[in-house]
């Protein structure tokens, strides 16, 4: 029987330097979507897959995101006095269990194959999940949920794939398809981490979720420098291929924001803020309102 997956790392100790200067003292993680931090979509989407163990992989000027999770005393006194229980509600969904939260140091940013290398004692000889909080993912059932229900019957690992433009390939790690499924699951027999359009087997992209076998970790011991200098994770996983060992793509259904980038950003902040209810209405008039003018200035 195939092992649960119950751990998830969280690797967000890179620099996020598309955003400076706001990420010179905000962690990218924590800047918010609406009225949530992007860590917190990231932390309810793996709860929803049943996740019971949270690993951040982090980096020297993180600690906002240590204190987000943690309780605030204070503020939920003064909410208790005035009343306010939606409010606690809210901040109930970020307070973790006991022991279900750890951190590890990434010493430099040398990748993300390394980061999730730095966590591999916390895993030891189990699969488990590696969720990227830059790539929020709009979906009714959410992605990791979907994606371990897609592993429970193809085991061996598996990295959420979409299609991107031929240009964009340049941007992501991309799948050697050997066959697709109707439901959209990809063999893969091999991938390449950011090729140019006349490079790339295909314009199947990875997205930021993975389930991983610890192989991969055994992998990322021996791995050596990759693309841009970076220790790839898409290279550990590729070379399972090598290893006659299954790699599924997964194409999801959803719509995936990059938050990484700002226009990533900001297409997801009016997306969310559109299907609030509480703000619809108000931010709707207001967009029907500047769009005319945009395009009059055009
Ligand atoms: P990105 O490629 O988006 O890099 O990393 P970044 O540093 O966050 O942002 P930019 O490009 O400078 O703006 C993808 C994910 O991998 C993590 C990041 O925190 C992010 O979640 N990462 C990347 C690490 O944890 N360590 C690294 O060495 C590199």
């Amino acid at each position: 029987m195939k092992r649960k997956v119950t751990k998830a790392i969280f690797p967000v100790a890179g620099l996020g330097t598309r955003f400076l200067p706001a990420t010179k003292s905000v962690p990218k993680e924590i800047m918010t979507l609406v009225d949530r931090p992007l860590i917190q979509y990231a932390i309810d989407e793996a709860r929803e897959a049943g996740i019971k163990e949270f690993i951040f992989v982090t980096s020297r000027g993180k600690s906002a995101l240590e204190d987000y999770f943690d309780h605030a005393p204070e503020l939920e006194n003064s909410l208790k006095a005035k009343n306010k229980t939606r409010l606690l509600d809210i901040l109930e969904t970020t307070n973790m269990d006991s022991g279900a939260i750890a951190y590890i140091r990434q010493h430099k940013p040398m990748g993300l194959g390394h980061a999730v290398w730095c966590a591999r004692r916390l895993i030891a000889n189990e699969p488990f999940a590696v969720i990227l909080p830059d790539d929020v993912i709009a979906a009714d059932k959410p992605c990791l949920a979907q994606m371990v229900e897609a592993y429970e019957e193809t085991g061996g690992s598996m990295v959420a794939a979409m299609r991107v433009p031929e240009e964009k390939t340049s941007s992501y790690g991309i799948l050697d398809v050997e066959s697709e499924t109707a439901g959209g699951l990809v063999k893969v027999r091999g991938m390449v981490e950011k090729p140019t359009a006349d490079k790339a087997p295909s314009n199947i992209a990875v997205i930021g979720r993975y389930i991983l076998t610890p192989d991969v970790l055994g992998n990322l011991n021996a791995a050596e420098l990759g693309a841009g200098g970076e220790i790839q994770l898409t290279d550990a996983i590729a070379t399972e291929i090598a290893n006659n060992r299954p790699v599924h793509g997964f194409q999801f259904e959803g719509q995936r924001f990059d938050c990484g980038s700002k226009a990533g950003f900001l297409q997801a902040t009016v997306s969310f803020a559109l299907a609030r209810e509480d703000l619809h209405d108000d931010f709707y008039r207001f967009l029907s309102d500047v769009i005319p003018v945009a395009q009059a200035a055009e």
